[in-house]
């Protein structure tokens, strides 16, 4: 609880380029439960340098991933928008619950094995612990609810994990949290290998559609968006594509996908993906025109980050105060 609401709080990486399966599947929906939820999100500047970053990129990155969420809906007045950095807690917290996390526990993690064959030369301690920092994120808030893709269910396991074993040898400090996953319509797939989810960091840029991305590009990528050998418009196991699409028309119209199916009875696919195109780009050309406004606006920008700051800050400091007696750490008396 913090200020008698229910807390979620979710992170994400410091990178502009976001994709219409993280904009349909999370962050389009979030700006709804700040209605009955005290929402904290955060852009993870410290998670980001656990792989090689250009300094210059990641500065423009985390106001861009600011500007995006914005642009999105979430509104800094109605919810708390900070950088991860900004609050040392996060670094403070980590470091304790490295000692309260298992090396064995760790190098179990999926992405830490996947990560470190893609960074070879730079498998860091860093790139190891990302999942105690992760916890830290979510526990020093006191947690209940926390929207998470499916790929990040393991280290959202490993945070529940670690609480319930700080709690058992230091009796209630964390709240326990659970993950959320939105339901049906939001697994967005790849549009080249549509058994596949849609990834941000998928090299083959036809596979991605980005929420920044202009009405050309957007159109272009559909039109190449990759279908089956029959003709029929309709959702089902055995065609992948077109369910695909029409699960994206579906959630940018607001339609059910039954009435999506009527509407293209008799359509050539190509038509179809075309005005799949269409209602996509039509969808996100306000968001384009928002963030365009945000990112030149760095002003605003940094008085959202200082003010989220100050605000995530006055509620992790109770859950600081709380793990330092708990652990026995002594008091500064100033
Ligand atoms: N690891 C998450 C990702 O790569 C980002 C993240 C960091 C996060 N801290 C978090 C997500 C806390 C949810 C809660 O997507």
């Amino acid at each position: 609880m913090y200020n008698d609401k229910k807390v979620v709080f979710s992170g994400v990486q410091p990178s502009g380029n976001l994709t219409i399966g993280n904009y349909l599947g999370a962050i389009k929906n979030f700006s709804a439960f700040s209605e009955d939820y005290h929402c904290f999100y955060c852009v993870v500047d410290m998670h980001a340098i656990t792989v090689r970053q250009v300094p210059a990129e990641l500065r423009r990155r985390t106001y861009e991933t600011l500007a995006l969420y914005m642009a999105c809906g979430l509104d800094p007045q109605k919810n708390t928008l900070f950088v991860q950095s900004h609050v040392p807690a996060h670094a403070e917290l980590g470091w304790i619950l490295d000692c309260y996390t298992m090396f064995g526990e760790l190098s179990r993690m999926t992405q830490f094995k996947d990560k470190s064959q893609k960074n070879a030369d730079n498998i860091n301690a860093g790139l190891f612990t990302y999942p105690s920092l992760m916890a830290a994120d979510i526990l020093l808030y006191q947690t209940e609810m926390v929207p998470v893709g499916s790929d990040q269910r393991q280290h959202l396991e490993l945070a529940r994990d670690i609480a319930t074993r700080f709690n058992g040898i230091y009796g209630d400090t964390f709240v326990i949290p659970e993950g959320y996953t939105p339901k049906d319509g939001a697994r967005i797939m790849s549009l080249a290998e549509p058994t596949k989810k849609m990834s941000k960091s998928d090299a083959n840029e036809n596979a991605v559609v980005r929420i920044l991305d202009d009405k050309d590009a957007i159109i272009r990528k559909f039109k190449r968006a990759v279908t089956d050998s029959d003709t029929e418009i309709r959702a089902g196991a055995d065609k992948a594509g077109i369910t695909n699409l029409l699960t994206i028309y579906s959630c940018f119209t607001g339609k059910t996908v039954e009435e999506a199916e009527r509407e293209f009875a008799g359509f050539g696919y190509g038509d179809f993906k075309l005005a799949v195109g269409e209602a996509c780009a039509d969808a996100l050309a306000p968001v384009r025109a928002e963030f365009n406004r945000l990112i030149a606006d760095k002003a605003y920008l940094e008085t959202v980050m200082a003010e989220g700051a100050e605000a995530a800050y006055r509620c992790a400091r109770r859950t600081m105060s709380k793990v330092r007696r708990k652990l026995g750490f002594t008091e500064l008396k100033r």
